[in-house]
């Protein structure tokens, strides 16, 4: 069985579709591995006016269980709610008398998490509070998580962080990106750090290109408010892609501490290239989906202004400015109502500088390069395409796979990115939450992107829903004389 971990949760948002959907389900499963055990307590809260029992009752049902599953019942027995607006100071007070008590019942050493899952506006005032009002007068710890999206350009995320930082300190500070929570991505430390065979590779001499896809099959559903005002470039570039792409660039950290970690991470991020106007104009594509079969177009989505100009799709080229990376493009994508819902990274290594198969008489196709590819989701796992010989006589060469997947099994016991990022908090371990460093240069870099594209007007729709993106996607690589490794029709 886990360590117990011993702390009180207070969710503003409480009764928001992430808290039910996600948080709850993923305190649960910690319950159910006995992280948590019995001293925690929880406390929801929103405007709505719920009692206590009707606040468990909806936890419950949020569960997936039977109302009648014992351990369910004993689990949301910790819950209790307060209706509260957190723009109300007078009512911090309230919650802090109830905090104390939760404290008290459940032994809990005066160690808390607030977690934000709440509009980014009430960030800033809410931490304010919290520490005005006293709610972070303990002889424990205090943490604040804080959900995404984490501004919406460099100065207003500066100017959140400047709120933030009135009231809590950065090792206090957790600003969740869920793609840090998934198990493959927590691999790709694994992969180069732990094998000489990749590691020893990992750089401009022996790898061409990387490219990363994010690749979505539904539309913009029901947040159709919020994402025609953010759009794929600050919905998934700034945050989930720049976290990948500077765990894939980073040197090695001096050690596998959340310290180390960072430290690297921000070292590669300062050395991303900041486009200027004409590098951004090239080496930047957007795209907005048009209709397609039974499909509605964007503009014709839901609470979509019908002239919306907003971004369904982006694909870039990322350059690094120093010694492992110089002329190795980073490539990636990401989009809504694509081919299919899934995440990898392909790494494309350099071919062989003399190809001594290929010789007219031989006939022999010319070697193909070696891919790493990193099976992110759904079906986690990795693939190396090696060429080797055809069976037989004469000598003909073939590209070949080593491939390994996650098996069911496994998979199934794999913890959700949310269970692993509370459980991450409980122990103040931030190497899987992003620093402000990395938050800031991630937004000085897409801030380019964005200023470039407001000063045109681009030309949308432009992709069917089911492709992969715009053509001028496959464009952008192919004038480099490269292809993407997943693509359709192949
Ligand atoms: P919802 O709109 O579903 O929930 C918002 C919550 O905030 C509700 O509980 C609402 O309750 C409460 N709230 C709103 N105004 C106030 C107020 N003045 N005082 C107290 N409580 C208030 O949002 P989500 O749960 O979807 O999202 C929450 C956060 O998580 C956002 O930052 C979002 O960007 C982020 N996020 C969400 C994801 C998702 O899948 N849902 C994915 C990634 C990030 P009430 O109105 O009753 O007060
Ligand atoms: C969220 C974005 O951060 O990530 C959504 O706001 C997107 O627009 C989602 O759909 C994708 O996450 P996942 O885990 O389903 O790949």
């Amino acid at each position: 069985m886990a360590a117990e971990r011993t702390s009180l949760f207070i969710f503003f948002g409480g009764t928001g579709d992430l808290a039910y959907r996600k948080l709850y389900p993923s305190m649960f499963n910690l319950y159910k591995k006995g992280t948590l055990r019995e001293h925690f307590g929880v406390i929801g809260t929103s405007r709505e006016k719920l009692t206590d029992e009707q606040f468990q009752q909806n936890v419950l049902k949020s569960l997936g269980t039977a109302k009648t599953d014992k351990e369910a019942v004993k689990f949301v027995s910790h819950f209790g709610y307060e209706a509260h607006d957190v723009t109300d100071k007078a009512h911090y007070q309230v919650m802090k008398k109830r905090a104390d008590e939760m404290d008290k019942k459940f032994k809990l050493n005066g160690n808390r998490i607030f977690y934000l899952s709440l509009a980014p506006s009430f960030f800033g005032t809410v931490a304010g509070y919290l520490k005005s009002e006293g709610l972070t007068d303990t002889d424990g710890f205090d943490r604040v998580v804080i959900e995404k999206p984490f501004g919406r350009d460099f100065d207003s995320a500066q100017q959140l962080n400047e709120a933030l930082s009135k009231s809590f300190d950065e090792k206090q500070i957790f600003r969740i990106d869920h793609y840090l929570g998934k198990e493959m991505i927590q691999n790709i430390e694994a992969v180069r750090f732990g094998n000489t065979l990749v590691e020893s590779l990992w750089n401009n001499r022996y790898i061409d290109n990387i490219q990363v896809t994010l690749s979505e099959k539904l539309g913009v559903e029901e947040r159709a408010s919020y994402y025609d005002n953010s759009g794929a470039l600050r919905d998934m570039v700034q945050n989930h892609i720049m976290q990948i792409v500077s765990l894939l660039a980073m040197e090695q950290p001096v050690s596998f501490t959340d310290v180390d970690i960072r430290a690297e991470k921000v070292k590669a991020l300062r050395s991303l290239r900041v486009y200027n106007v004409a590098e951004a104009s090239t080496n930047f594509v957007r795209g907005q989906y048009g209709p397609g079969d039974n499909q509605r177009a964007y503009r014709d989505e839901d609470n979509v202004p019908h002239d919306s100009n907003n971004d369904t799709f982006v694909a870039g080229k990322l350059l690094f400015d120093n010694y492992r990376w110089s002329g190795t493009p980073f490539y990636i994508r990401t989009g809504k109502m694509l081919a299919d819902k899934f995440t990898r990274v392909d790494v494309v290594f350099k071919k062989p500088l003399i190809d001594i198969f290929s010789f007219p008489q031989n006939h022999n196709a010319p070697l193909e390069a070696n891919v790493l590819t990193m099976y992110i989701e759904p079906h986690a796992g990795f693939s190396l395409r090696l060429n080797a010989k055809t069976n037989g006589q004469g000598f003909q060469t073939k590209p070949i796979n080593l491939d390994y997947f996650v098996d069911a099994k496994d998979s199934k016991a794999t913890p959700e990115p949310y269970e692993r990022l509370i459980h991450d908090v409980m122990k103040g371990d931030g190497t899987n939450f992003s620093s402000w460093q990395e938050v800031s240069y991630a937004w000085r870099f897409v801030d380019q992107i964005r200023k470039v594209w407001d000063l045109q007007k681009p030309e949308f729709p432009n992709y069917t829903p089911g492709s992969m993106g715009p053509a001028a996607a496959d464009e952008l690589i192919t004038r480099d004389h490269r292809q993407w490794v997943y693509r359709l029709n192949k």
